[in-house]
């Protein structure tokens, strides 16, 4: 079946759901998104939105933080352009009817700002620690009833529609490829539909499930990325995947998040016999940047031997832990930990991709008509290192960009002409039933990620983890060939190529870095690697792009 429409956006979490809001002004919007709508990394954050409210705040000193953060690799004018447009965006949420936490005490009332690691102000607008579930359906009740937007639930993309798709030859000048929609599994059915898009958006967000533990839900298999990278786009800086130090460390728990917050409200890390440990490894203590902590951790866990650290909120104040805290106090009793009484098991987990596909200031790639918002992309703002809370934030604002861009451009702008398109072609596929074979595949990956291109890494454990994965790559491409296409088999193919692409970015980059940390080249080499970490898919074959 061929659908053709004005705007399709890839993706229901803040990104693609707060610019369908936008571009629904003028035209038809089609978001598609594999699961139900309201599965995403939003659904589930905790901390907040970081933007400059407070009085004793200033754009400069938000500024300053995320560099520091960024560990010097990132873009100053993304930065600037992300804090400046804070507060607007989050002002737009509250329109849209998101309700984040309020001081009561105030005649005037004004947001509740937390905390968290890297921010030397109180700058986080949340929800409790419900943010992202607030945000998420609020945004979904705005467009709920939209004439102009229709959401496809259970609807997976397969690849974008560009010349590689069409055959055609696509040069090899960057802006000589073009997008033309994407082709997309209707997973119920199982069945392929061409979707024809004047605009494709890709916000499909991160790729954690890469990881063995991670905090990301299921759908964070780094889609739109793979996507990107096949049809030619640029992609960035895949070694700086982010661990986020606090998740909560118990066999049934599921990597499940104590957000950073919990710290900004006092809470101290400590060892096992009762003893703080961050202020031997940053001046914030247990409130550094993210890489810092989760390598003190690591450190900490290999020092003894130990399989969790904890994190005390024992020495707050009880009533108002579990106020501010509500769904972490509930999910931590169900693992029978009072957190109110107990000191947390916590060990980091995989958290978030810092790079992604590149896009520029409006959210443009470099394909035609194909543009990126939220975690999948690489905007510059977060360098080597995200600050905590910026990324519900990036998402926010450089949707908005996108808006923009297609808005300013509108009136030049000409109607594309859709070449013709071949439907999906399945011929010489069959229903093999192996599905084993995939959710082996998916395990292995996930492991030997996890072992060997962690929080630390070196160069023989990535040639150990290259060579097996190089491995399971031509496997699953062959059996991607010959097998009719599911759910399963689509993200085990995009998974172990960003196993790829992210192990052969984190053996270019000679130097340790923000979240790249390894043992062969333990220090910062600002003479030789103050740059992004940029490849691309050139005739189907992985090319580093020089800086
Ligand atoms: P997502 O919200 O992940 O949405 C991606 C969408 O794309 C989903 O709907 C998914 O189903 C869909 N999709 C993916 N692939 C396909 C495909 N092939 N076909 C169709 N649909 C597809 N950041 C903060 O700033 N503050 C926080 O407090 C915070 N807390 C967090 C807590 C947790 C537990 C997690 C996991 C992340 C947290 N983050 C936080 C990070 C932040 O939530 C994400 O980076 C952000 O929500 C990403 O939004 P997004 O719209 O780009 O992607
Ligand atoms: C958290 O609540 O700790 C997550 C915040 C983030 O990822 O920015």
């Amino acid at each position: 079946m061929n659908i053709e429409t004005d705007f399709l956006i890839i993706g229901s979490g803040i990104a693609g759901l707060s610019l369908a809001l936008k571009l629904a002004e003028h035209g038809q919007v089609i978001i598609i998104t594999k699961k139900e709508r309201a599965e995403s990394n939003t659904n589930y954050a905790q901390g907040g939105i970081a933007a400059v409210f407070a009085p004793n705040d200033s754009f400069a000193i938000h500024i300053d933080d995320t560099l520091k953060a960024g560990a010097g690799l990132c873009d100053i004018a993304a930065v600037e352009l992300l804090v400046k447009e804070g507060p607007a965006r989050v002002n737009e949420l509250v329109k849209w009817g998101t309700h984040f936490s309020k001081k009561k005490d105030e005649a005037q009332p004004i947001f509740d700002l937390g905390r968290e690691g890297g921010h030397s102000r109180n700058r986080i607008v949340h929800a409790r620690d419900l943010t992202g579930r607030e945000v998420e359906q609020s945004l979904l009740a705005a467009l709920k009833s939209h004439p102009n937007i229709s959401v496809y639930e259970q609807h997976f993309a397969i690849d974008l529609i560009t010349e590689h798709h069409l055959y055609l030859n696509r040069g090899s000048n960057p802006g000589s490829i073009h997008c033309w929609g994407a082709y997309v599994l209707n997973i119920p059915t199982n069945t392929v539909h061409t979707v024809l898009a004047q605009t494709t958006i890709l916000a499909t967000g991160g790729c954690g499930q890469v990881y063995l533990h991670t905090t990301n839900p299921k759908i964070a298999t780094g889609d739109g990325i793979a996507m990107a990278y096949r049809a030619g786009a640029q992609i960035a800086n895949l070694e700086f995947m982010q661990f986020h130090p606090t998740t909560l460390y118990h066999p049934e728990a599921d990597s499940f998040l104590i957000s950073e917050a919990v710290r900004g409200f006092g809470a101290v890390l400590k060892t096992q016999d009762g003893k703080p440990f961050m202020e031997q490894y940053h001046s914030m203590g247990s409130l550094a940047p993210r890489d810092v902590v989760a390598k003190a951790i690591d450190t900490e866990l290999k020092k003894y031997g130990h399989d969790y650290v904890y994190l005390d909120a024992t020495s707050l104040d009880a009533t108002q832990v579990k106020h501010r805290f509500p769904n972490i106090y509930k999910n931590c009793l169900c693992y029978n930990i009072d957190i109110t009484k107990q000191p947390i098991p916590v060990v980091p987990a995989a958290h978030y991709m810092c790079g992604g596909v590149v896009s520029d200031l409006r959210g443009r790639t470099d394909i035609q008509n194909l543009y990126t918002c939220g975690e999948v992309s690489c905007t510059g703002v977060h360098g080597a290192n995200r600050l905590a809370s910026n990324s519900l934030l990036e998402a926010v604002v450089f949707s908005h960009q996108i808006y923009v861009d297609i808005t300013d451009s509108r009136s030049n702008r000409e109607q594309a002409t859709f070449p013709p398109v071949p439907a999906w072609n399945a011929e010489g596929t069959f229903n093999q039933e192996e599905w084993i074979l995939i959710e082996h595949d998916k395990m292995e990956i996930q492991r030997l990620m996890w072992d060997y291109v962690g929080i630390v890494r070196s160069n023989l454990r990535l040639q150990r983890a290259l060579r097996r994965v190089e491995l399971i790559y031509r496997e699953v491409e062959n059996f991607y060939k010959k097998t009719t296409i599911t759910e399963g088999l689509l993200e085990l193919r995009n998974i172990v190529l960003l196993a790829k692409l992210i192990i052969k970015s984190a053996q270019y980059r000679k130097e340790s870095r923000g979240l790249h940390f390894t043992t062969d080249y333990p220090n910062v080499d600002d003479k030789n690697w103050k740059h992004d970490t940029v490849l691309t898919n050139l005739n189907n074959k992985l090319t580093f792009v020089e800086k």
